[in-house]
């Protein structure tokens, strides 16, 4: 059983997304359970401030240390108590973190614990980066306006490699990136749609041909789409 735990300012983000699909049923099997947590509820002032004023100035708020470092331990002692084994990491979402890839979403995949916790505004003070967190993970070269959609990537991403969450155990195996190239397209009927046919070999039943087919057709896709693939 995979826990995943949440810190976020908005917990009610979070409250539709895992009940479709691939998620659902991995809840429904108990092979992982998801939980929200709200980060103000683990502020001591009466106005629950999460966050604050850089230091050296300039625009927009930081997210202060004290709530994230009491969030992430309480979770780990409620845990604990839980009986969970050591194997936990803290990853933080934010756009200076290390690319989301399929071995890290494997990795993830083999943990008893990952606690995403969610950036917000301008940043979020360092010293969660440098002492707290075990990932950095950025979902992609771009700004979001907080790791609440990143944390929703990771999540699906891990969870159907969990083993016994997809349908069919061999379908994360033969699909984009587990090769190292990206998914052979995929046909299905009718023959000809709009005066565009399926390719011919598919039809023969050849399996052979078929797989080498399919072999090239991702190269080329590959190399079209996602050049960078290809040199690594
Ligand atoms: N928060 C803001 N932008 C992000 C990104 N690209 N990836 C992960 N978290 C983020």
């Amino acid at each position: 059983m995979l826990r995943v735990d949440i810190i976020t300012i908005f917990p009610d983000y979070f409250r539709e997304p895992f009940d479709y699909g691939i998620i659902r049923r991995a809840r429904a099997a108990s092979l992982v359970e998801i939980k929200a947590h709200d980060l103000r509820s683990w502020t001591s002032d009466k106005h629950k401030v999460v966050d604050d004023r850089p230091f050296g100035g300039g625009d927009g708020m930081v997210l202060k240390p004290e709530p994230i470092f009491a969030a992430v331990e309480a979770l780990a002692e409620a845990r604990r108590r839980e009986d969970i084994g050591p194997t936990k990491r803290v990853v933080l979402l934010s756009p200076q973190g290390k690319p989301l890839t399929q071995s890290l979403a494997t990795e993830f995949a083999q943990c008893e614990q990952l606690v995403l916790v969610c950036g917000r505004y301008e940043g979020v003070d360092e010293r969660v980066a440098d002492v707290l967190v075990t990932d950095e993970i950025s979902i992609g070269d771009y700004v979001l306006s907080g790791g609440e959609p990143a944390a929703l990537v990771v999540i699906d991403a891990v969870i159907r490699l969990i083993p016994g969450a997809l349908g069919s155990e061999t379908s994360a195996s033969t699909e984009s990136f587990s090769d190292g190239l990206l998914d052979y397209p995929h046909y299905t009927r009718p023959p000809e749609f709009d005066g565009k046919k399926v390719p011919e070999v598919l039809l023969t039943g050849h399996h052979a041909d078929i797989a080498r087919w399919r072999r090239q057709a991702a190269e080329e896709k590959t190399k079209r789409n996602r050049p960078d693939l290809l040199k690594k």
